[in-house]
């Protein structure tokens, strides 16, 4: 790959340039899965329930028109299990169909599609039953992808199994602490510093570990070509003087396992929004004085970069590396421009180094339902929370501009060190 001028970095042919949503944040109504029955409990840290989210279980067309319009050639979405599968073993062929057309629609546009399996929602049923604790949860997973295969069949090339499996191992123990302190104390599971004071549940994380594997073997034995990873959230823990020790102990249940799992997959989706100080005494909060997004993030758009390289350094160079996700709460679009932009450089340098990166799917298409609240807006798309109507910001047509340039900015190393 060449830099054709010190400024930016010719992308490598076929590289995906798009953005990503999941079927819960975006669709609406998804009233079948685990989190539509927590969302709507009076005892929970969510301030809102979902509802409609964006519409887009009925609007993808004029999604998918707008990704294609502002310039972007992928679009990373999930399906919805309890849709597929809304009772156990009764697969839904109207669910089915609904998701082959959006992957015909995806590949009609342009748009190379990215289809996640699971975005942090399950059916019922299956939470239920115990949810990723229960002992053959792995096994009913492979049997879920098995049915996905007929949406898969429609053209797809890019799956990712699980999303940010290494979330779910700590959410699933924030909500065991508050079932266990009672309901009053349920709050505890919404505060992002919350995720600081639990340990994963390490049985759900070899779960979910299992649970890939399982579902990586039935995608490969489909012979469909498929190339097949997870998305994992990459917190680049930065260890302070002296805390090496404490930084990586402390990342390796939430981090560097799941990434360990991925060793011999197809490619490996880095999310990367901030980065996450540890001291001696385990992780500190962020810095004084540091701009913050809607979201309490540092604005850390180097994270990005830092995310790369330590994914590439733990899973190893053979894995390809495909940002699935990268992104900023904010209602000031002119950040998001400068957050991107940076986050851009960071990636360029990587990839000016030599490391295989496939894609970069911005996160977020639109504005959505942030796991509680609509308030956090990731969006390069706005969304009229009453009429559904789109409108692309700023933001949209510089990236979507970039998509079609094929280069993104390229700081000279020096530079991005001098910041
Ligand atoms: C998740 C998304 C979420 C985003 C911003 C990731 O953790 O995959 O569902 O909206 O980050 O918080």
């Amino acid at each position: 790959m060449t830099s054709s001028a010190q400024s930016e970095l010719v992308l490598p042919d076929g590289f995906l340039m798009g953005a990503a949503t999941s079927a819960h944040q975006v669709e609406g109504n998804n009233t079948g899965s685990d989190w539509w029955a927590f969302e709507n409990r009076p005892d929970t840290f969510v301030s809102e329930p979902s509802g409609d989210a964006a519409d887009s279980f009925h609007r993808w067309p004029e999604d998918m028109d707008l990704l294609r319009e502002l310039g972007f050639n992928s679009y990373r979405f999930s399906i919805e299990w309890a849709r597929i599968e809304p009772v156990q073993g009764r697969v839904s062929r109207a669910a089915l169909a609904h998701y082959r057309d959006m992957v015909r629609g995806a590949i009609e546009r342009g748009l190379t599609p990215v289809v996640t399996l699971h975005h942090f929602t399950c059916p019922q049923w299956f939470h239920a039953r115990g949810g990723w604790a229960a002992p053959d949860s792995a096994d009913v997973f492979a049997q879920y992808t098995r049915t996905a295969l007929d949406v898969l069949r429609a053209g797809v090339k890019y799956v990712a199994t699980i999303n940010e499996p290494n979330m779910v191992a700590l959410m699933t123990a924030l909500y065991r602490r508050a079932a266990e302190k009672g309901a009053d104390d349920a709050d505890d599971a919404g505060a992002a510093a919350g995720f600081a004071s639990v340990e994963p549940a390490t049985d759900v994380t070899q779960a979910l570990i299992r649970a890939h594997h399982a579902a990586t073997e039935v995608l490969h034995e489909a012979g469909l070509g498929l190339q097949v990873g997870w998305t994992v959230a990459n917190q680049v823990y930065q260890a302070e003087p002296g805390a090496e020790d404490v930084a990586a102990a402390y990342a390796f249940p939430r981090e560097d396992v799941f990434l360990e799992a991925a060793r011999g997959d197809d490619w490996i989706g880095v999310q990367a929004y901030t980065r996450h100080l540890i001291g001696v005494d385990g992780p500190l909060p962020v810095p004084q004085g540091a701009e913050t997004t809607l979201t309490g993030w540092e604005w850390y758009p180097e994270a990005l970069g830092e995310a790369v390289r330590h994914t590439v350094d733990v899973v190893g160079p053979g894995v390809p590396v495909m940002v699935t996700e990268n992104g900023i709460a904010t209602g000031d679009d002119e950040r998001r421009i400068d957050y991107t932009t940076r986050a851009l450089k960071s990636l360029a340098a990587v990839m000016a180094d030599g490391i295989d990166v496939r894609g970069y799917l911005h996160w977020s298409a639109l504005d959505n339902y942030e796991w509680g609240t609509f308030r956090p807006t990731f969006g390069l798309i706005a969304v009229d929370p009453d009429t559904f109507a789109r409108t692309p910001k700023e933001s949209a047509r510089r990236l979507g501009a970039l998509a079609r340039s094929g280069r993104i900015p390229h700081a000279p190393a020096a530079a991005l060190s001098a910041r």
